[in-house]
């Protein structure tokens, strides 16, 4: 069920009658000023350290050092039931890599929380790497901060690859092996928006069109990512918070599934596109693509599945190569 409200308030303030809340500043201040034990999901994507526009670039134990007292309040925030997800990737110095997830790891243990799952999300397009193998995936650490803590896996069950397995032998010897309600989606995430959204653009025959939901952001979650861990990790009204919420992908997946939701963000670009992606949201126009929509395969006719023919005619042209 999508939850729809056309006169949906976003608050700038903590309100604990609100829906929405979006605070358009330093998120250190902002978990200040909220209550303990009041947030059932904190997920996020914090800034990486890599002098995106909206960073400035320092060594990394500073960097480790200002993400100390943030990840301490948010802990303090979060129900104890509640759950906390840390999507993250590499900080990278003098062609070095540094996985940050490894990092974080200790910080989360520090503050008390126990790790539930490290979900590989994997991409099929990036940066392409000269000196090292092309990175394809990012990590989402999931935290949670007792043990009973809510997961709801039915929401999110995706269709089995091969629904007609039966058991070959035991008790059940001849009976479906899997779950008639699909499998678990487990800790390998490639399903999700992969090609269409890391190029940005689809190329198939006559249609050239962007990713339904791309915005100036550069480093913006696919909903469904967010919605996945919604629906499993949270109960319908839950607070969900974003403590760099960027364009307000957490806030769209989570008021769309009639959850609670807020989040800071400190540069106002991203704060007025948050604040319009909601309201097109509850007008029921902003275009999201739907959880679980199969990702598009190159079917080979695509102008970018062919190889060019330029290339047919090189040397060092080889395909298969090392095959
Ligand atoms: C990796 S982006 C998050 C993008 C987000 N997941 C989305 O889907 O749009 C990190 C965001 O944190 C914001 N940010 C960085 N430091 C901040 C701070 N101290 N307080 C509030 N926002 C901050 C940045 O401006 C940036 O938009």
């Amino acid at each position: 069920m999508v939850f729809n409200d056309p006169n949906l308030q976003i608050f700038d303030r903590f309100n604990a009658s609100a829906r929405a809340v979006l605070f358009p500043g330093d998120t250190l201040e902002y978990l200040k000023s909220l209550p303990s034990d009041l947030v059932r999901l904190v997920i996020t994507s914090p800034p990486y350290n890599l002098g995106k526009e909206y960073e400035t670039r320092v060594g990394l134990r500073s960097y480790l050092d200002t993400q100390r007292p943030i990840v301490e309040e948010l802990c303090r925030i979060l129900a104890d039931d509640g759950s906390l997800c840390w999507q993250v990737g590499n900080y990278v110095e003098d062609g070095e890599v540094f996985p940050l997830d490894i990092y974080y790891y200790d910080m989360f243990k520090d503050a008390g929380l126990r790790l539930r799952n490290r979900i590989i999300w994997h991409f099929g397009h990036g940066l392409h790497a000269s000196r090292r193998f092309s990175g394809r995936y990012e990590t989402v650490l999931w935290f949670t901060k007792s043990d009973k803590y809510v997961f709801n896996l039915d929401p999110v069950r995706i269709d089995a690859k091969y629904p007609g397995k039966r058991h070959y032998k035991g008790p059940n010897k001849g009976k479906p092996s899997g779950n008639p309600r699909g499998k678990n989606p487990s800790d390998y995430w490639e399903d999700l928006v992969t090609t269409e959204f890391a190029e940005g653009v689809l190329d198939i025959p006559n249609v050239k069109a962007n990713h339904p939901e791309k915005t100036p952001h550069p480093c913006q979650f696919p909903v469904e990512l967010v919605e996945r861990f919604v629906l499993a990790l949270t109960k319908a009204d839950d607070w969900v918070l974003d403590p760099y919420a960027g364009v307000g992908t957490t806030l769209v997946a989570a008021i769309r599934r009639g959850r609670k939701a807020m989040g800071a963000e400190k540069e106002s670009d991203y704060v007025e596109i948050t604040t319009d992606r909601i309201r097109r949201l509850m007008e029921g126009t902003l275009p999201i693509r739907p959880l679980g929509k199969p990702v598009h395969q190159p079917n080979g006719n695509e102008k970018t599945s062919r190889v060019p023919d330029e290339w047919l005619s090189l040397p060092e042209f080889k395909w298969d190569a090392g095959k």
